[in-house]
């Protein structure tokens, strides 16, 4: 299978981002990368991504982009110098995997041979693959995915220190990957979907330090909506629920995997649940138009009117488009749009716009300051014309401006964004992104200024880094 895809590969052009798709199995740490350019020397911290750095089992393809084994990676900075390191995520998944057994998870079905029919997401048998996201938690930086089983890591050897177990039951089975930070409570704060008869989202907050999670809110759902992530302003959390639902179920005892249960119903509404964050009290239910979305990107409160950013696509179809062959995602990816929901709190009206053109996704904002706050710069990784993501964008959502970076041959992943100490301005800062050069077959840290929006630095990797979702910049 491998010299299949090595032949395949040696095949297409240097600009498609098929290695991006291909696994890297090599743990390294590296003292110094080469740089070229000039990394800020107030980077002192730490940039850490989590990817699915591992494609197959045994010589089987894994189905979906989703279900890849969750590798860290580190770029350390120190004094303008940029060190390296990588490992896999040491979980239950990735040592069955290694021995070659079946990989459960979002898109890849079950292997009948090894899995029973109601291996399921009612069964224990939860995927602990946590790779999706990363966060600081108190002194805890967990990995996540999207079942309530966040691996606990140390951010500086990257070593997996185990689960993170919750002392309370109160979790459900789905979650997000995209937690909030209340940052008066210094709290992470979740929802998850609790699958059953009488099915129900839960609200919750989880302290700096504890591992028993605060309830905020519940409310009854009949077929729960596939969301991805969540908005928070300062008064209100906001479930988003995408006309892309299950029937409970179907889920416990289909045998498919955990997304194949979920069904987009066209014609459907997009419904806003808005919820109280301090009471948990519904303050409503606001309807418009069919949409899907990974990724809320800010909401914050404006008179009577709660302004809600999100990247939107016109229905779920994203999902299938990266199901995996050999080369990468099976079909191109739909365009999105960076929109603006404007919701009339009393008034019930759901009005719509978009913020800029072009499609775009991973998005980041000065999270610690601006999220839900009014704001002005969103950055993205975005797609121009047809295919994979070729470049990062800044957009000025006030203005509509765009500023964009882009090299030919290069796919650049999230656009992380570092403040600059002592700086007031809300782009007074670093961009960091992971980018992939088809050209050179390896991967490289790009640094950008976040005002400007010119290149910086680079720090070469010593090979390619397969594409991944998010990271952190941990101080
Ligand atoms: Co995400």
């Amino acid at each position: 299978m491998f010299s299949t895809m090595a032949t395949a590969l040696s095949q297409v052009p240097a600009t498609d981002p098929a290695l991006g798709f291909q696994s890297q199995e090599e743990e390294i740490a590296v003292e110094r990368l080469p740089v070229e350019g000039r990394v800020p020397a107030w980077l002192t911290g730490s940039l850490v991504r989590v990817t699915p750095a591992k494609l197959e089992v045994g010589d089987r393809r894994l189905g979906h982009w989703f279900d890849g084994l969750a590798a860290l990676n580190r770029f350390g900075f120190h004094d303008g110098a940029v060190s390296y390191r990588s490992r896999f995520l040491d979980t239950e998944a990735y040592r069955k995997a290694r021995r070659g057994e079946g990989v459960t998870g979002f898109g890849t079905d079950p292997c009948r041979s090894i899995f029973q029919r109601v291996q399921s997401i009612f069964s224990p048998e939860l995927t602990d693959n946590a790779n999706v996201n990363l966060v600081r938690i108190g002194e805890r930086h967990i990995a996540m995915t999207e079942t309530p089983l966040p691996i606990e890591f140390d951010e500086e050897t990257l070593a997996t220190v185990g689960p993170l177990r919750f002392a309370d039951k109160d979790g459900g089975q789905v979650t997000t990957a995209h937690p909030h930070h209340d940052r008066a409570r210094d709290e992470l704060v979740n929802y998850s979907v609790r699958f059953s008869g009488k099915s129900e989202y839960r609200l919750w907050g989880l302290p700096a330090g504890s591992s028993s999670r605060r309830r905020i809110a519940s409310l009854k759902v009949d077929r729960p909506a596939y969301m991805h992530a969540f908005g928070m302003s300062e008064r209100y959390l906001i479930l988003a629920e995408y006309p892309l639902r299950v029937n409970p179920l179907a889920l416990a005892f289909s045998g498919r995997a955990f997304i194949k249960n979920y069904r987009w119903q066209p014609g459907e509404a997009t419904r806003f649940q808005v919820i109280d964050r301090e009471t948990g009290a519904l303050r409503g239910t606001y309807e418009t138009d069919g949409f899907f979305c990974f990724h809320h990107v800010n909401a914050f409160e404006r008179g009577g009117e709660l302004v809600v950013d999100l990247v939107a696509f016109e229905d779920a179809s994203i999902i299938d488009s990266l199901y995996l062959d050999e080369r990468g995602p099976v079909a191109t990816l739909p365009p999105s749009e960076l929109r603006r929901y404007t919701i009339g709190l009393d008034s019930g009206v759901v009005r719509h716009e978009p913020l800029a053109e072009g499609t775009v996704e991973l998005p980041r904002i000065d999270y610690g300051r601006r999220n839900t706050r009014d704001y002005r710069f969103a950055y993205f990784a975005g797609a121009a014309g047809q295919g994979w993501l070729n470049r990062l964008v800044k957009v000025d959502t006030d203005r509509g401006e765009v500023a964009s970076w882009s090299e030919p041959g290069c796919f650049p992943g999230e656009p992380i964004f570092v403040r600059a100490p002592g700086e007031d301005a809300e782009d007074a800062g670093a961009i960091l992104s992971v980018v992939l050069d088809t050209r050179a077959g390896r991967s490289f840290l790009l640094v950008l200024d976040a005002g400007s929006f010119d290149e910086l630095a680079r720090a070469e990797a010593p090979h390619h880094i397969p594409f991944g979702f998010h990271g952190q910049y941990l101080r």
